[in-house]
């Protein structure tokens, strides 16, 4: 069944193996879930791939933390991930692992088109090194001071609080959160890979393949693109779990590179199993069908994806992606996933309370196809799923098929006013919407059809029908056959979402859903079963219960980090925790009166580079700063920050200036514009704005 030769490989982000699912990794796979699901009842051929992520020094810590091999904490996690992806109806076509015999058949395929091609070269790293543990240090396994703002206790590779990207060694005060101990420095050789030579291919794909949302392909524009890209260190000396680079004994493909050729090497094992030829999905002949390929991701790894794994496959002479599609991330009632609040919510723990399908349907609701964060507000959550799916959809058939057990559905399709009409012509907008991933678009088209089949319901009345005797018995059997086939027709879009309650339905009334155009005939003439409840209302209880017993959980965890790369994603700036700031700095400064976009674009907002930084001797409050614009574009600034910036520390960084400010005669010299800064109640200081690091001077604000 693919009446329009359409092939669709779908992946999701292979999930590290060194902890478990959570609702944050399940925006991912659900949202991929629905699509392939989608797909498949259009009739298309489509296959559902994924691994677990196994490689790196994360598991190989962790696997001695808990005094085993690294092998057999990678199986215990894939039992676990396998029961959590079940559990929540993920349907995978094939569920591989990057520690694979094909994994490294790939690897080395792939590596020796990048050697052929010249794009590898080794020179030595300075990485630290932890004396204790006797192993390098990924940069997520250092903690330090910020070098740029001084905060405490960050990250090797950026900053939580002023979102500067950095190396560990620029960490003031750098300990080893393996040991404790403070690191060495070390030397030692690493392989590269020289993307910098196909940057005309990245730039172009990037914009003209049409595989990214606009959006990502002006963040790569604007952070990588607009310079040389650094080569990629793709190996890790020993000790390192992970695959021995075969040409280069005691080296070790880094992690990150071995994991998205798991996505080939799942492909390659599907194949196997299915007689199915690799190429046909990864090398197909030119002039000949391509199949396409939809990679799901995390906007933290868009840089992995939409760069260095087109490279590669550049490289490798293997299909580009068809389309990257990026997701934002997970918040829990308007804040970060909390431990202490029991908001660091596992797949496991929702499946001790909770309905799975609840989540699917909200996630569904909530996901447009967009790269914006999600919140998963459990107060809307529990109003919600009762108002759509018990309020609305399940009680369709539960207020009109027992009027049905004995007789089945009438004969022939009464008339219902145009309603099955109506949401038939509705299939192709909920289809498009399914296809572009606006899953919110497509359950607002569904719940609207839903609430007119209701209206039906609630003006025909049929508990009076069934009260006024025989007379009324054939009147009976045709409106509850109009609601029964209207709960059927919303039960085949609602398919992707909702597969249990789909195979429910299909046992009530109709047989298996298999197919879309189901959702364009009415049936007639039909057995209905006996109706039994489909979806338990949530209760408060339930929600509390469940968050009482991940705080519980959270105090038994252990926090082991993920490997991050040389160049991850700059930091996405922290999810905003509204009850954790004061209303302090607003009430004590009222907003302004309101202006238009207009007055807003009357200022030139750019980005800027501090040159030199100098204090006014004769004022109390003022630096003199020279800033540059790029290029021979220099202003003169006298900034009122004297006091909160030690000047030696401003040369370099960038700032943001009002750049069309008419200059303005001063004591000390002229000033050409002006530095934006933060300042209010609440705290004493001057805060300069920074743009996040990729930002180059010139570029306008908007
Ligand atoms: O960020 C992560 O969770 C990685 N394990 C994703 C890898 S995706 C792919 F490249 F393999
Ligand atoms: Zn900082």
């Amino acid at each position: 069944m693919n009446p329009s030769g359409r092939r669709i490989l779908v992946t999701s982000a292979l999930p590290y193996a060194n902890g478990h699912i959570h609702l944050g990794h399940l925006v991912e796979y659900i949202q991929t879930d629905v699509f392939v699901r989608f797909q498949k009842l259009r009739g298309h051929r489509a296959i559902y791939l994924c691994a677990d992520d196994t490689h790196g020094t994360a598991i190989m810590i962790r696997a001695r933390q808990e005094g085993r091999s690294e092998r057999e904490l990678v199986a215990a996690m894939r039992e676990a991930h396998l029961a959590d992806f079940g559990g929540f109806q993920i349907a995978f076509d094939h569920y591989g692992s990057t520690d694979s015999d094909a994994n490294r058949r790939l690897c080395g395929e792939v590596w020796k088109a990048l050697r052929s091609k010249g794009l590898v070269t080794s020179r030595d790293v300075k990485q630290l090194f932890d004396p204790v543990a006797g192993v390098f240090l990924a940069d997520r396994f250092v903690r330090g001071g910020c070098p740029k703002c001084h905060a405490a206790d960050q990250y090797g590779d950026s900053c939580e609080a002023c979102g500067a990207a950095y190396t560990p060694a620029d960490l003031v005060d750098p300990k080893s959160t393996l040991s404790g101990a403070v690191p060495e420095v070390r030397s030692a050789e690493h392989l590269f890979v020289t993307i910098e030579s196909m940057h005309e291919f990245l730039a172009r794909w990037t914009r003209e393949s049409d595989a990214l949302d606009p959006r990502i392909a002006n963040y790569l524009a604007g952070h990588f693109l607009g310079e040389p890209l650094r080569d990629w260190d793709v190996s890790r000396p020993a000790p390192y779990f992970g695959f021995e680079i075969p040409d280069a004994t005691g080296h070790y493909w880094y992690v990150w590179f071995d994991a998205p050729i798991g996505y080939l090497a799942a492909t390659s094992e599907w194949c196997e199993a299915h007689g199915e030829s690799f190429d046909a999905w990864w090398r197909p002949a030119a002039g000949g069908p391509r199949p396409e390929i939809h990679h799901f991701i995390g906007k933290d790894i868009t840089y992995f994806h939409t760069l260095f794994w087109p490279a590669m496959l550049e490289a490798a002479g293997l299909a580009l992606p068809t389309k990257v599609r990026v997701h934002g991330f997970l918040t829990v009632n308007g804040a970060k996933m909390s431990k202490s609040r029991g908001t660091f919510l596992l797949a496991r723990t929702w499946l001790d309370h909770l309905d799975p399908s609840m989540l699917r349907y909200y996630y569904a609701a909530k996901l447009s196809g967009g790269i914006d964060d999600i919140d998963l507000d459990l107060d809307e959550f529990l109003q919600k799923v009762n108002a759509d799916l018990v309020g609305k959809v399940v009680n369709l058939a539960s207020r009109t098929a027992r009027w049905l057990e004995a007789t089945g559905l009438s004969a022939g399709y009464p008339d219902d006013g145009g309603l099955f009409a109506r949401a038939a012509a509705d299939g192709d907008a909920i289809a498009e919407a399914f296809e572009d991933c606006d899953f919110a678009r497509a359950m607002r088209l569904v719940m609207a059809a839903a609430d007119r089949a209701n209206a039906y319901v609630d003006s025909e009345q049929p508990w009076k029908l069934a009260k006024a005797g025989p007379d009324a018995a054939a009147r009976l059997q045709d409106v509850a056959s109009v609601a029964m086939n209207l709960f059927r027709q919303i039960a085949v879009y609602l398919t992707p979402v909702l597969p249990t309650l789909a195979e429910q339905v299909g046992q009530l009334v109709g047989g298996p859903i298999r197919s879309w155009d189901e959702s364009k005939r009415p049936l007639a003439g039909v057995p209905v079963g006996r109706f039994t409840p489909l979806l338990k209302r949530v209760e408060k209880t339930q929600i509390d219960a469940m968050l009482a017993a991940s705080r519980e959980e959270a105090g038994k965890q252990q926090h082991t980090p993920q490997e991050g790369g040389p160049m991850t994603t700059p930091p996405t700036p922290p999810s905003p925790q509204p009850s954790a700031d004061s209303g302090e700095a607003l009430s004590a400064e009222p907003l302004a009166t309101q202006c238009t976009i207009d007055d807003f674009t009357k200022i030139d907002l750019r980005v800027a580079r501090i040159l030199a930084a100098e204090e006014v001797p004769e004022a109390k409050k003022l630096l003199k700063l020279t800033v540059s614009l790029g290029g021979d574009a220099t202003r003169t600034v006298f900034a009122g920050i004297k006091g909160f910036h030690d000047p030696a520390a401003l040369v370099g960084r960038l700032v943001v200036v009002v750049a069309n400010l008419a200059p303005r005669q001063m004591k000390f010299g002229l000033s050409e514009g002006m530095v934006v800064a933060a300042s209010g109640a609440g705290a004493s200081g001057v805060y300069l704005l920074s743009p996040d690091s990729g930002a180059l001077p010139g570029m306008r604000l908007h």
